[in-house]
């Protein structure tokens, strides 16, 4: 195969570095208290990943961390943006209510003007993804249902519910990856355009174990062409990756996905994030991406 030539689009992402990451309460079957963390690492881990996209090209902001609230290095839970609007999130577990106002904060100060503080919980790219036709939007363990509703009728784009039901892929971002948004933009091309499967052309791989009979179904439907990855892949958090349209970062443990990622004609890049992964997360819940459209 290898016929099709990808092209990367410079990207702007949202990153908060580990300073205070530890794993002190367990809201997630990954999460261990008793398992140490070595923080020095989990820097060098997440500093590399930063420098990874920088030296791709893309912009990559930082977010301060706060003391109290040891997940915030999880930065794509903070809100969810498109078209430069954005959607803040609302927390399923206590223990990160406050990363809400934070990410708020920091939108407003820095030029994004329409933010909207969600009346549902909704734990921003944990649970949605960005095509150009469509949000896909996880539910079962954290966003609530009726913060899909909310969201097509913030971003004026309708939204795919797909039902999670394996605690371990808790987010849609465990299971699920947008390579390419489709539309020939990066998450903002014509709705509907092309007239593909795919809705615009999108190309997702995901793991189908997560999702429901039914959901599984709809990821057929709408993707016949997907990535169809393996349990493997996936208890490695393959799926939690992040594609600038060519080079798709994920974690490197995750061997299975890198042959039919290249065949597709993807560049991937494995990354080290062991250290995180001990939080629940990887390559994807530390990107946030800042989509304006
Ligand atoms: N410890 C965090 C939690 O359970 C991890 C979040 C991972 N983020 C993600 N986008 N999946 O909430």
């Amino acid at each position: 195969m290898r016929t099709l030539r990808r092209s990367a689009t410079p990207r702007r992402y949202l990153m908060c570095p580990p300073t205070y990451f530890r794993v002190s309460y367990s809201i997630n079957p990954w999460m261990d208290p008793d398992k140490p963390v070595d923080l020095a690492l989990a820097h060098a881990q997440w500093e590399d990943l930063r420098d990874r996209y920088r030296a791709l090209g893309h912009t990559v902001e930082e977010l301060p961390a706060h003391p109290a609230l040891p997940d915030m290095v999880f930065a794509a839970n903070g809100a969810t943006v498109v078209d430069g609007r954005v959607l803040g999130a609302r927390f399923a577990f206590a223990e990160r209510y406050g990363e809400a106002a934070v990410h708020a904060e920091w939108y407003r100060g820095h030029g994004f003007d329409a933010v909207r503080e969600p009346r549902h919980v909704n734990e921003g790219e944990g649970d949605f993804a960005v095509t150009a036709s469509w949000l896909l939007a996880g539910r079962g363990f954290r966003s609530s249902p009726l913060s899909h509703a909310e969201a097509q009728e913030y971003f004026a784009r309708p939204v795919i519910g797909l039902d999670l039901v394996d605690p371990r892929y808790y987010h849609l971002d465990t299971a699920l990856c947008v390579l390419d948004p489709g539309g020939g933009e990066p998450g903002g091309g014509a709705p509907g355009g092309g007239g593909a499967p795919g809705g615009g052309g999108a190309e997702v791989m995901y793991f189908p174990g997560a999702f429901s009979a039914g959901s599984r179904a709809v990821l057929a439907r709408l993707f016949p062409d997907a990535l169809i990855a393996g349990p493997a892949d996936a208890t490695a958090f393959g799926l939690n990756a992040v594609s600038d349209g060519r080079h798709v970062l994920l974690p490197q443990a995750a061997v299975g996905l890198f042959e039919p990622l290249r065949e597709r004609g993807y560049e991937p890049i494995g990354m080290d994030l062991t250290e995180l992964l001990k939080g629940g997360g990887s390559v994807k819940c530390v990107t946030g991406e800042l989509r304006l459209g």
